[in-house]
């Protein structure tokens, strides 16, 4: 990460008096701000269709900073980035007026508002005729199927290169997923056992205890697979399972990682579980069923839980299976990657059984309380030849000092230097979407499951013959 500003530009935020401007990209701006980190020329222009000037888009990013930012507000700080902030209140797809307020020969728009305003925005770029000098920072979800995102790419290339569209995907600007990268491509130890020889299973997880927040009408439309399973799972999937890159370039890096997805077997139908969470508990709190939530129908068949056992086809992964689950409204919020060893290959230990012991684990806690475990078998001390289950446990909280960027802070920075290596690349994205297509077309029933718990009843099925390795059971 360059500790250099990026070349001189303009940024852009449409849709900003949203839900992701608030809590994420203003606190993110304001941060690179403080850390001199952003354009040394060059303002932040704000644009949706509310009936804001200037002031009321400083007062609102205030708000925002004092709410939702990793650090507090600093009066000077701030005073020198609301400096840079403009407000153009635009309704409809013409947004030629925001071109009075450029600065810079650049730009770089966020485009921060409803997928369903993608392809206009996308277009009125174009017709505006400023794609020249612009570059694109597009949210998830790209498309809504393999057919929608190619229609998306296309359009998207129609007015501008790939080489200035930056596809996001906000778990890859956590420390926890980049860190994969330095600890398989880093440390020799656990490169020699990252192979079909040495690991039975690999297990990723993205548990909420959220439900969907007031986004019932949105959610619907959408679903898990979508919101999850194709995007930030199939993400640290392909980190996770990639080949070592030829270098540390961002190019030779997604090359790997579309591999990866290219290599995923059509998934069985048998093997994939979609539940919806009914009423329950969550924590100390009720929950209500999601049919009962706002802007959600009553008879919905939207899935809020998924889980996929999926086969990787290549020289290392074939056989070994990668069991991806993700839901709201489950017991804990947890999202990890646990990768499950093989057992050791004769019962030595005749007293203990080594049926009875656990397989040796190394898990890999995303969030929260992000670190790394290592499970195996140590003697417990006496005079029987008895074993437990052990953790050596590395902790970011404790081994490393101050709190890591977030991550849009960190996905805006690498933007604003065109640097490509977090973000999503057009193969990428439509090999993720080529690998849901048969069950997005063809879904399994909805399995209902209670608020509070782990999912449905089913999901135990896919997890077979061992059980998914939660956060209740792990460290
Ligand atoms: N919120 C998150 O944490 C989060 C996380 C990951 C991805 N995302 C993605 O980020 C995008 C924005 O999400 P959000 O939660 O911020 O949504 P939101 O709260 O509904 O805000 C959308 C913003 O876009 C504006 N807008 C709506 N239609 C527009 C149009 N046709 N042209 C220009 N502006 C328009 C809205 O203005 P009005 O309010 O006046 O309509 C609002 O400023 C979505 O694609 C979402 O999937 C969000």
């Amino acid at each position: 990460m360059s500790l250099e500003p990026p070349p001189d530009q303009d940024i852009v935020v449409v849709g900003a008096s949203g839900d992701l401007a608030q809590r994420k990209l203003l606190p993110a701006l304001y941060n690179l701000s403080r850390e001199k980190l952003l354009p040394t020329r060059g303002a932040v222009i704000g644009t949706a269709p509310v009936d804001w000037g200037d002031q009321q888009f400083r007062d609102h990013a205030h708000q925002a900073v004092a709410t939702f930012s990793r650090t507090s507000v600093d009066d000077a700080a701030f005073a020198t980035f609301a400096e840079r902030l403009h407000f153009v209140p635009l309704s409809g797809d013409d947004i030629t007026p925001l071109q009075q307020h450029f600065t810079q020969q650049r730009r770089i728009v966020y485009l921060a508002v409803p997928p369903s305003a993608f392809s206009p925005l996308i277009s009125a770029i174009g017709t505006a005729g400023i794609a020249d000098d612009t570059s694109i920072i597009i949210e998830k979800p790209f498309g809504r199927d393999l057919d929608s995102a190619r229609q998306l790419n296309a359009e998207l290339h129609s007015v501008v290169p790939e080489e200035r569209v930056f596809r996001i995907d906000h778990y890859l600007g956590k420390e926890t997923v980049q860190n994969l990268l330095v600890f398989r491509f880093g440390n020799s130890v656990f490169d020699r056992v990252w192979t079909r020889d040495a690991i039975s299973r690999v297990e990723i997880t993205v548990a909420e205890t959220l439900g969907v927040d007031g986004r019932g009408r949105l959610y619907e439309e959408i679903g898990a697979i979508r919101d999850i399973v194709q995007n930030h799972l199939f993400q640290v999937l392909a980190l996770t399972a990639m080949e070592p890159p030829i270098s540390f370039e961002p190019e030779a890096i997604r090359n790997e990682k579309v591999k990866v997805l290219r290599a995923i077997r059509p998934i069985d139908p048998e093997h994939v579980v979609r539940g919806q969470y009914t009423a329950g508990t969550v924590g100390k709190e009720s929950a209500v069923a999601y049919r009962s939530e706002p802007g959600v129908s009553p008879d919905s068949t939207t899935e809020t839980f998924a889980a996929l056992r999926l086969q990787v086809e290549s020289w290392r992964w074939t056989g070994v299976p990668f069991l991806l689950r993700t839901g709201k409204r489950l017991k804990v919020r947890d999202s990890r990657v646990v990768i499950v060893f093989r057992d050791v290959p004769l019962h030595l230990f005749r007293e203990v059984g080594v049926e009875a012991m656990e397989s040796n684990r190394l898990v890999v806690r995303i969030q929260p309380d992000e670190g790394i475990a290592l499970s195996f078998s140590a003697k417990q001390p006496g005079p029987d030849v008895t074993a437990q289950d052990v953790h050596m446990n590395f902790n970011y909280g404790s081994s490393f000092r101050g709190s890591p960027p977030e991550a849009y802070e960190r996905l805006l920075h690498d933007a604003l230097h065109g640097d490509h290596m977090l973000f999503i690349r057009e193969d990428e994205v439509e090999a993720g979407w080529s690998a849901v297509d048969g069950i997005l077309k063809e879904p399994p029933p909805v399995e209902f499951y209670a608020a509070g718990s782990w999912g449905p009843k089913d999901a135990a099925r896919i997890a077979a013959p061992g059980h998914w390795h939660a956060a209740e059971n792990e460290v």
